[in-house]
């Protein structure tokens, strides 16, 4: 069956047994608890971009590397998105005539930038930094999903507190080595426990549940 249901199915049948057995109290927790469901966080749902980018053709046929596209995640808060330019620098030569390439030549040449839509936004009272992360062994995969396969970029993680949390109440479960940060197909909950604490010693990863660490 899981194969039909996909993971939020969950929550809704939570919802469903909480309103059958509580009556006046499930008037309070199912809003609760529906605000955190995928339909309401838009978990999974690919969004719709003025530009059809596709990471596949990027990432897998030409084998670019994500760095070379999101240049700040390994000094910053925030890993960055493309300018123009940087598209042009292949696109002046690759597919220069291209229709789905028009309002990318269109803001080049107006030098109005590409009004690329969010797809992860946590709310403004949370504080993230990529750098932190993929400098302590936390990979893309982690937190992307496979960003690779991904015709049209979503939200593959819920992105809740109970999920950044569970992360970092045992982060060693989580770690890879350096060299693996940007590895799609990399799996770190598949290496010996052994190595996964080496690295945590390693790289000096401790749990961190401080309140002030994302809400500062
Ligand atoms: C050729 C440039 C390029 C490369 C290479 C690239 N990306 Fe992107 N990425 C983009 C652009 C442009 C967007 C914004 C449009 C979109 O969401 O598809 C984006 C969006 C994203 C987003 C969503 C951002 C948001 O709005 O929340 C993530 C996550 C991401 N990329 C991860 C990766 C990862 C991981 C890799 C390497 C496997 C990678 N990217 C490689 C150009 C690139
Ligand atoms: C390092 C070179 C390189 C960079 C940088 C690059 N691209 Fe591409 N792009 C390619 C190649 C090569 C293809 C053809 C891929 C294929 O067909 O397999 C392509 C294909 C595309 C297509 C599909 C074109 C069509 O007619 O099918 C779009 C749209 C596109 N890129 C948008 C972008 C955008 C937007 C950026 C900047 C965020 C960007 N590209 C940056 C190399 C690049
Ligand atoms: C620990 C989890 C985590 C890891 C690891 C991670 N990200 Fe993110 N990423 C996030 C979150 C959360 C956001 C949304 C941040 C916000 O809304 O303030 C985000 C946003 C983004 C964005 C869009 C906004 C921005 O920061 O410019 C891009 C692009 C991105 N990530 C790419 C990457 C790439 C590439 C890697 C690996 C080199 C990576 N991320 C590793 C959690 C992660
Ligand atoms: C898969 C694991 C993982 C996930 C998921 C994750 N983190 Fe982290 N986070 C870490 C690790 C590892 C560190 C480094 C801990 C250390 O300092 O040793 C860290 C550190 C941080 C720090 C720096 C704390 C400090 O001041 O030293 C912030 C802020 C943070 N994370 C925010 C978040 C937020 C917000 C989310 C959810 C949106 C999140 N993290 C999700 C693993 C994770
Ligand atoms: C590792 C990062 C992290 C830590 C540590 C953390 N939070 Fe959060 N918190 C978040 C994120 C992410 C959200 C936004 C969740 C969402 O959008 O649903 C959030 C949301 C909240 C909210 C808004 C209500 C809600 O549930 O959405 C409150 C209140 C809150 N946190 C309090 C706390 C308190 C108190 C602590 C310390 C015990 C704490 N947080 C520790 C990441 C964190």
């Amino acid at each position: 069956m899981a194969a039909l249901f996909p993971r939020w199915s969950n929550t809704a049948v939570r919802v469903a047994v909480i309103a059958a057995l509580g009556g006046g109290a499930a008037a309070v927790t199912a809003p609760m608890i529906w605000v955190r469901t995928p339909w309401v966080r838009h978990q999974n749902e690919p969004i719709d971009q003025p530009v059809q980018f596709d990471h596949r053709h990027h990432t897998q046929d030409d084998g670019i590397h994500c760095v070379y596209c999101h240049t700040s995640v390994y000094k910053a808060g925030n890993a960055g998105i493309p300018s123009t330019d940087k598209c042009m620098g292949c696109h002046s030569q690759i597919w220069p005539r291209s229709p789905m390439l028009d309002p990318v030549r269109r803001a080049y040449f107006s030098g109005t930038p590409i009004p690329w839509n969010k797809v992860h936004d946590l709310p403004d009272f949370v504080y993230f930094n990529h750098a932190i992360h993929v400098n302590k062994g936390v990979g893309c995969s982690t937190c992307h999903g496979r960003i690779d396969t991904m015709p049209q970029v979503y939200q593959a993680a819920p992105l809740t507190m109970g999920w950044c949390l569970n992360c970092h109440r045992r982060p060693e479960a989580h770690l890879r080595p350096l060299s693996e940060i940007t590895n799609m197909r990399f799996e770190p909950e598949a290496q010996p426990e052994s190595v996964r604490a080496a690295l945590a010693a390693e790289l000096g990863v401790r749990s961190n549940l401080d309140c002030s660490a994302c809400h500062r």
